[in-house]
């Protein structure tokens, strides 16, 4: 008989069907009507969707650990409906070579609550290096705003298989509008559309023959998308929910609070995201949880960090937003789950025999003002704060209930290592 059983409603494919969904030793077996298992756990109210994979945060662990760590971070990903992290690099020390890889896949493998991948940051003294981190790492990323991007050219001939993922925002384009900006509006103006879509281009021209599979990070503006448009290269695009919700305004106090890189914009760059994401043209929702504590933020806008908490938000957030809208459900089912894991050739974010089984149940009717009390980011801040949201009554990692009727009934350091599976190529097709 089979070790376990799940059954209630599920969105599979578009549909939301009865059914019962097995599970053997943290695998999907089998999609049926009607199954037995030695355990059989019933959801009589709810449905029940892929949890999400979310590709960018930043869980300030090893070095910046008053911020957030690998705990409190994943912990927060768990209430948010998210099984599935991939850390960025900009930590301390930041994750460039392989003793910094190994301490950080050991800090996540002692303290993670959800499953984890890492990113090596790639600079200029391990860019010749990059296939010696292949079977190390889950994916590669450069911060174009610190990276030397004639080494562009160089690196699209490397014989790496893996996603590549860029901070699209350029160096000298950056440095040309660069003044200090005193609010929201100047910083948008300061860290301008025109640096993110200059980046953008240049990327797709130089590596227009590679390996990677180009992920382009936050995009925030109407301009990149038409730049990204204009190429025919298959890349990955995400963006995030506080582009989607926020633009650069007078209203959003404190300003600071908002400050974030690239900048939040337009309300018609808003439309274009939006435009995009529900038409298939940006593939991925990321957070790119990015905490800083109040006091950092609590200083003249021109001093204040950029980066904003999102990990615990993004799927109660962006699932309100779209039932609200009548939107498909479908599709973002695909951008929060099948896609970023696809991307990334993880066996997650399908409700499908061979994935992980890895789902949240969630009650549609029961809609929750966000408050940052309630939430588990170490920062104790959110930008949605005063927003609805829809949050997982629970959450599956692997077939073992991390999240029961609310509460936390999993284990830190049940969270795995994750990285693309043997022979199981990263693909960046819709
Ligand atoms: C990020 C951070 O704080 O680490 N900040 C941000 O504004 N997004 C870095 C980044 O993702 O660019
Ligand atoms: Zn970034
Ligand atoms: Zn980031």
């Amino acid at each position: 008989m089979i070790e376990k059983v799940v059954e209630g409603k599920f969105l599979i494919d578009g549909k939301i069907i009865h059914c019962c969904v097995g599970i053997e030793r943290g695998t999907i077996v089998d999609v049926k009507k009607s199954l037995d298992g030695e355990t059989k756990i019933r959801f009589p109210r709810g449905l029940i969707l892929p949890s999400a994979v979310d590709v960018h945060v930043h869980l300030r662990d090893p070095g910046l650990t008053h911020k957030e760590d690998f705990s409190t971070g994943t912990l927060s990903a768990a209430f948010g409906g998210v099984s599935c992290v991939i850390d960025m690099p900009n930590t301390k020390p930041p994750t460039v070579d392989k003793e910094s890889c190994k301490e950080k896949i050991s800090i996540g493998e002692r303290k993670s609550y959800v499953d984890f991948g890492i990113y090596l940051g790639v600079n200029e003294n391990n860019i010749k290096k990059l296939r010696d981190f292949e079977g190390l790492v889950t994916g590669f990323k450069i911060y174009l705003p610190d990276f030397d991007i004639t080494l562009l050219g160089e690196l699209s001939k490397l014989k790496v298989k893996r996603v590549l993922a860029f901070h699209a925002e350029e160096k000298r384009c950056i440095e040309k509008f660069g003044k200090k900006s005193e609010n929201l509006i100047e910083h948008a103006k300061t860290r301008a559309s025109v640096c993110e879509k200059t980046a953008v281009e240049k990327v797709l021209k130089e590596m227009e023959k590679t390996d990677f599979h180009i992920h382009f990070c936050h995009i925030s503006s109407s301009i990149s998308l038409y730049a990204l448009s204009q190429f025919k290269k298959k890349v990955s695009v995400g963006v995030t929910p506080h582009h989607l919700l926020f633009k650069a305004s007078r209203s959003l106090t404190p300003q600071s609070y908002y400050k974030v890189n690239p900048p939040l914009r337009t309300s018609l760059d808003q439309e274009a995201l939006w435009e995009a994401l529900l038409s298939g043209e940006i593939d991925i929702i990321e957070s790119d949880h990015a905490p800083h504590t109040t006091d950092e933020k609590e200083v003249d806008f021109s001093e204040a960090p950029s980066g904003i908490p999102g990990v615990e938000t993004m799927y109660p957030v962006m699932l309100y937003v779209f039932l609200m809208k009548g939107y498909p459900l479908e599709r973002l089912v695909s951008a929060l789950c099948s896609r970023p894991a696809r991307l990334f050739g993880l066996k997650k974010g399908r409700i499908a025999k061979g994935m992980d089984a890895d789902f949240i149940v969630v009650d549609l009717k029961k809609v929750k003002k966000i408050m940052a009390d309630r939430l588990h980011y170490k920062c104790g801040w959110t930008p949605f704060e005063g927003m609805k949201g829809i949050f997982p009554t629970d959450l599956f990692v692997r077939g073992e209930r991390i999240i029961e009727d609310e509460e936390l009934v999993g284990d830190r350091g049940f969270g795995r290592f994750v990285k693309p599976r043997e022979g199981e190529e990263s693909c960046t097709e819709k």
